[in-house]
This record gives C-alpha cells, sequence and structure tokens, in this order.
C-alpha cells in the first residue's frame, strides 16, 4: 500500500465544534493570498496595540530589494500580550504548569502571579543596567523562571538569546560574543533523567574564554542547591535580586518591527547564525497559527515537550499560547524517563488535552512497546502534534493508535526557526491527514517546488521547498550579518525564500517533506550542520580531514556519520575514535557527538578538490549497489575502500 492511500477522516466529534472545518478553511486561505493585505488588517487585530497599525504589509524577496515588514506602523508590547491583558478577565486562570524532572516537584502559577513574576524579574533586569535594545543571553533549565525571564525581557525591550542547556561552553562563549551580551541569566545546576546538569559551570568555562569580553553580571536561580564557584561582583542570586523587586513594572512600548529575540541555529556552512524575530508580526503568527493549528479552546489544558532552547519552546510553549491565555504545561526532564510510562502518566495527572512532540521520542516509545501505556488512560486527549523532521507512516499510525487511541487527529506541522511558526500543516477539523504528510500550507503561506534551475514545478511533483511570499513570523535578518541573510535564503532562487528542505506534493495537493537538500542535518529533531562538527574534528591535532554526512537512524531519524583522515603517522585506535567523540562532544554539545567514526585513508575528490558527498551519503547509509558516475573523481579507486571498511552494516 502507498503512503498516499492511507487516508485518516476529520473525526467528525472535531469537525462539529471545529475552529475551521474544509469550506472555511479553503475560503480563509482563498483569501490569504488573493489579498493578503485585507486578511492581515483583520487578522492583526487578535493582539492588542498600543498604536493601531495602519500599514500592513511591505515585502519584497527581491534578493536585490530585499524588504520585510509587517504592521509597521503600530507599536505594542509582546509581554503585555502575553500577561496582563488577560488580568481582567482570567487572572486567576492557570497559566502554567510545572512538572519537574521528579514528578514530587509540582508547581502552578495563575496568570496573575505570572504577572508579578515578570514585574520584579523585569525590574530586577532592570536594575542590573539591562535597558531596551540590549541582548541578555540565557543558558537556563526548564523551569518556569525561563518563560519568566524570556517574558521579562519582552517587558523592557531587551533582546533574550536563549542557549539550549545541552551546548557546551565553546558554544555558549560564540553566541555571547556574537550577541554582545552584558547579562547572563543561568541556575545553579539543571536536572533532567535524574542527573544534574552543571549550567553555572558551563557558563564560568564560556566565561573564562578570552573571545567572551562584554559580560557583566551573571543572575543565577538556585535550583538544585548545588555547590559552584561564585564570582563576587559579577554572580547575583535571582532570589535575592527579585526579594527587594517591586511588583509594578511600566512596560516599553516597541515598534512592530523592533527585535524580541535571538535564536541561533545552524546551516550548511560557517557558525550557526543568530536568527532575529521581531514583535508584531511575530506575535500575531505564533498566536494565530497556536490557536488555529491546534484548534485550542480556553481553559484548555496543553503540553508542548519542547525545550525552551529551541523555537518550539518560543513559538509554541511561550509566545503563541500565552498570547491565547492558554494553560500551558511544562515539563522539566524527558517524557520517557524514569520509565517509558511518564508520558502517558503526565497526560492522565494533569489532564492534558493537546500535545505537542516530536517523531524521535514517538520513535523511543515504539521501541518501548506497547504495553508500557496498559494504564495509560488518555481519555483528556483531543489533539496530537509532531515537529522537528520527517514523521516515518509507523510512527505516525503507532501515535495516533497507542497514544491518540485512535480518535486524536494528528497535525505533522513543518516548519522551521527561520520561519518563526507553522508553515505546512493539517487543521484538525479541515485535514484529512495521510501519515507521514504535513499536509497543506496554512493561512497566508505560499509554498511551491522548483527545479535546480528555479522553475516552478505545478502538479504532483518533487522538488526544492520554497516559499514565493512573505508571513508575519518570518526571521528579519541574520543578527549582525544582513548579507548572509540575503545569501542563504533568497539568492539561490531569485525571489523566492529557500527553505534548505526537498518535498513532494501529490495528486491532492499535499506537501510530504523528504528531508534537507543542504549540508544540515537532523538529529532526533536537532538541527545540524556538518560544516559545524567537520570544523570541531578538524580541529583536533590528528585529524587531517573530515566529512560529516547523515544516515538512516531508527530513533534518532538520522545519525551522524564522520569519515576521518588521520594525520601522518597516526595509527588508528578505538581509544582515539572515542576520544574524537568526546572531543566533539566538548566542541559542541552532546547532540553533536558522532554516532560512527570511519577511519578513511582518502575522501573521494573531485579533480578540483571538492568533496563529492553524494558518495559518502550512499555509503553512510550502506547503500552500495547504485553509487551513480565516479569518473569525475581524482582517484576513484578510494569509493572501493570505503565500500570496504565502511561502518553501518545490518
Ligand atoms: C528543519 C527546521 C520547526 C521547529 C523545530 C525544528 C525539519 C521540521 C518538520 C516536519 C518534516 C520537518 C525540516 C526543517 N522539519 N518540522 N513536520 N516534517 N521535516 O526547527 O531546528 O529550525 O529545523 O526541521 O528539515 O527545515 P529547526
Amino acid at each position: 500500500m502507498s503512503n498516499q492511500q492511507a487516508i485518516y477522516k476529520v473525526p467528525a466529534a472535531i469537525a462539529s465544534n471545529a475552529l475551521v472545518n474544509d469550506e472555511k478553511y479553503r475560503k480563509m486561505y482563498q483569501e490569504s493570498v488573493v489579498n493578503p493585505e485585507g486578511f492581515w488588517r483583520e487578522h492583526g487585530k487578535r493582539i492588542d496595540w498600543i498604536k493601531p497599525y495602519s500599514k500592513i504589509k511591505q515585502t519584497s524577496f527581491d534578493d536585490h530589494n530585499l524588504s520585510i515588514n509587517w504592521f509597521y506602523d503600530g507599536t505594542l508590547n509582546a509581554c503585555v500580550n502575553c500577561v496582563d491583558r488577560h488580568l481582567a478577565q482570567n487572572a486567576d486562570r492557570t497559566a502554567i504548569i510545572w512538572e519537574g524532572d521528579d514528578a514530587k516537584e509540582q508547581r502552578t502559577l495563575t496568570y496573575g502571579q505570572l504577572h508579578v513574576e515578570v514585574c520584579k524579574f523585569a525590574n530586577a533586569l532592570r536594575s542590573q543596567g539591562v535597558r531596551r535594545g540590549d541582548v541578555v543571553t540565557m543558558y537556563m533549565p526548564m523551569v518556569p523562571e525561563a518563560a519568566i525571564a524570556m517574558l521579562a525581557c519582552a517587558r523592557i525591550g531587551a533582546i533574550h538569546s536563549v542557549v539550549f542547556g545541552g551546548f557546551s561552553p565553546d558554544s555558549i562563549a560564540s553566541r555571547i560574543k556574537d550577541g554582545r551580551s552584558k547579562v547572563i541569566l543561568t541556575a545553579d545546576e539543571g536536572m533532567r533523567a535524574g542527573r544534574t546538569i552543571p549550567l553555572k559551570r558551563n557558563i564560568d568555562e564560556a566565561l573564562s574564554k578570552p573571545e567572551v569580553t562584554t559580560v557583566e553580571k551573571v543572575i543565577v536561580l538556585k535550583r538544585t542547591g548545588g555547590k559552584i564557584d561564585w564570582q563576587e561582583g559579577r554572580d547575583i542570586w535571582w532570589h535575592s535580586l527579585t526579594a527587594t523587586a517591586s511588583e509594578f513594572c511600566e512596560a516599553e512600548e516597541m515598534a512592530a518591527e523592533d527585535p524580541l529575540f535571538l535564536l541561533y541555529t545552524s546551516g550548511s556552512t560557517g557558525n550557526p547564525k543568530g536568527v532575529l524575530h521581531t514583535t508584531g508580526g511575530y506575535l500575531v503568527y505564533a498566536s494565530m497559527t497556536h490557536e488555529y493549528v491546534f484548534d485550542y479552546k480556553p481553559g484548555e489544558i496543553y503540553w508542548c515537550t519542547a525545550d525552551v532552547g529551541w523555537i518550539t519552546g518560543h513559538s509554541y510553549m511561550v509566545y503563541g499560547p500565552l498570547a491565547n491565555c492558554a494553560t500551558v504545561l511544562i515539563h522539566e526532564g524527558v517524557p520517557n524517563w524514569p520509565s517509558p510510562a511518564r508520558l502517558g502518566e503526565i497526560i492522565d495527572r494533569h489532564q492534558v488535552n493537546i500535545l505537542y512532540t516530536a517523531p524521535t521520542l514517538i520513535r523511543a516509545l515504539m521501541a518501548e512497546g506497547k504495553e508500557q501505556f496498559e494504564h495509560f488512560k488518555g481519555d483528556s486527549l483531543r489533539i496530537m502534534g509532531s515537529v522537528g523532521e520527517p514523521i516515518n507512516p509507523e510512527a505516525w499510525r503507532w501515535y495516533h493508535e497507542v497514544i491518540g487511541h485512535d480518535h486524536c487527529p494528528i497535525v505533522d506541522t513543518w516548519w522551521q526557526t527561520e520561519t518563526g511558526g507553522i508553515l505546512i500543516t493539517p487543521l484538525p477539523g479541515a485535514t484529512d491527514t495521510k501519515p507521514g504528510s504535513a499536509t497543506r500550507p496554512f493561512f497566508g503561506v505560499q509554498p511551491a517546488l522548483v527545479d535546480n534551475n528555479g522553475t516552478i514545478l505545478e502538479g504532483a511533483t518533487e522538488g526544492n521547498l520554497v516559499i514565493l511570499d512573505s508571513w508575519p513570523g518570518q526571521m528579519r535578518t541574520v543578527y549582525g550579518d544582513h548579507e548572509r541573510f540575503v545569501l542563504t535564503y533568497f539568492k539561490t532562487f531569485r525571489g523566492m525564500y529557500f527553505t534548505g528542505d526537498g518535498a513532494r506534493r501529490d495528486e491532492d495537493g499535499y506537501y510530504w517533506i523528504t528531508g534537507r537538500v543542504d549540508d544540515v542535518i537532523n538529529v532526533s529533531g536537532h538541527r545540524l550542520g556538518t560544516a559545524e562538527i567537520e570544523s570541531a574534528l578538524v580541529a583536533h591535532d590528528l585529524v587531517a580531514e573530515a566529512a560529516v554526512v547523515g544516515y538512516p537512524h531508527d530513533i534518532k531519524g538520522q545519525g551522524i556519520y564522520a569519515y576521518v583522515t588521520l594525520t601522518k603517522d597516526t595509527e588508528p585506535s578505538e581509544a582515539l575514535r572515542q576520544e574524537l567523540r568526546q572531543w566533539v562532544r566538548k566542541e559542541i554539545g552532546a547532540l553533536a557527538t558522532p554516532d560512527l567514526i570511519q577511519w578513511a585513508t582518502g575522501l573521494p575528490k573531485t579533480r578540483s578538490g571538492k568533496i563529492m558527498r553524494r558518495f559518502l551519503r550512499k555509503i553512510a547509509a550502506n547503500e552500495i549497489t547504485n553509487l551513480g558516475d565516479s569518473s569525475t573523481l581524482a582517484d576513484p579507486a578510494v569509493i572501493d575502500t570505503l565500500i570496504d571498511t565502511r561502518l553501518n552494516r545490518p
């Protein structure tokens, strides 16, 4: 049976009271692309503006004349939209339900309490000299204070730059340097799957690097009470600042196009890029997609399992849901610890209605067997989402059956750090789904498939996925390097935004994302540039050359396969292999650790010295029967040696 044939109809119980049915989707979509100005003029009103906008959209994807401006004469404050505006009606509604890594630790915060905490911390930030436009780097565990700190930054017009807690001191240092942060927010330690994570120690190490010269203050949240080093004059406890801070804090009036946050993400070349999102368009788009994609109803409990260090944690754990006055569940740990049953226990304990998670978790749970869910009731669950990487149809069906008990629609949401919010997705009440397909574009989004020359392809076909016109949540620039923004996204196919993904479109117009077509790999939903891992490897004294590719991995989606050429006279050994894995881990973070390292005496190169990665990808995938033409290689015999010594064998 081909994937296209399996269709899951919108369940009648969902369709009958959904925000949007199929007819309405088609009508709204049509309007959104025929008359974007009119469409967004209306929908921009879903958030509160201090000075209402009169200008809606001024955008051009022409690489010589790039401009992306939305609602651009309006002013607002994102924090006020996520907190203050709910107080009149819903001060007692729960904003955040928090469950610790250890399930015995539970906390809740109402919108009223969230307001107090955010205001106090915003004042604390001001007291430490943080001003409008400053970049505040955050390296925080998954606790309510992470959201509080983001909102506090937004309140005073500071730009937060969250660094995922799994990144190494080197990675933290390069992000602090790029953002020129004066103030860092962290905790003594984080907790994850029963282990402590030395957040403060990693910050200390990052700050000891000579390239980090801007930092004046480190604000430290006491999470575990573990022992940490303390630098008098630089380090300050979070609680000592908030103890005396006022609960009243005036919010800054921000222009729609003022920066809201930076978030670093990997590309096919160079260092991670600081993706810059601005205030008005981002908030309109994050809140609108959150409401429509999850068919969010007031009072529902919504759980997104993403870490705050990724864009999903920004748009769908903090800004989108809180702007919608949702009740958000935040879990500190991982949903399959201490046992795979944890996911179900959390859903039942907190009566979760909407779950948003990643294929890698679903595959990990699937590998444990259905028995793990024997005691799982799941009767509160209504809608389930997937994000981060293509979901294979087997995992989709397992998710649908075992977690969703065959009655919860799955929304497979395709988007990127750069897009700010979801671009291609089913809507629960409108879209019949097919396992493995992200289906149709959200309102205002115009996807297209192009061939390698940039010619738009029609009908059922496959090609490079581009977007033809802007949407409000789009990134505006690469922080400090606008040229790189233009070059990366708008020069490959002129006049179009290039996503870096390949996709197929079927006869129903449904999109099937096939994965990256550039040198970016996706490991457990985490995006990594192969070039970054290669430069980490060659920074080791004994490595002469390295080439990194992704290969299919049962749980992670893609694993990391490195071909390494050692320096002359260096003997390969298992000990050296382990050392190199640890080395990359230390340079970038655990998520970048190579799964397989093959010793390569030579790499397949053209006569001009370019590495032909397609051979390396195939050998790593154990697809050795149809390698294609190797006649352009300087030394075709290299291929046979690599095949003979390949590591990924069944
Ligand atoms: C890349 C973006 C979007 C937030 C998390 C990842 C892949 C993402 C899907 C999906 C197939 C997906 C793409 C994309 N991706 N969602 N539903 N189906 N692929 O954000 O780290 O910026 O990565 O993740 O390859 O380009 P990110």
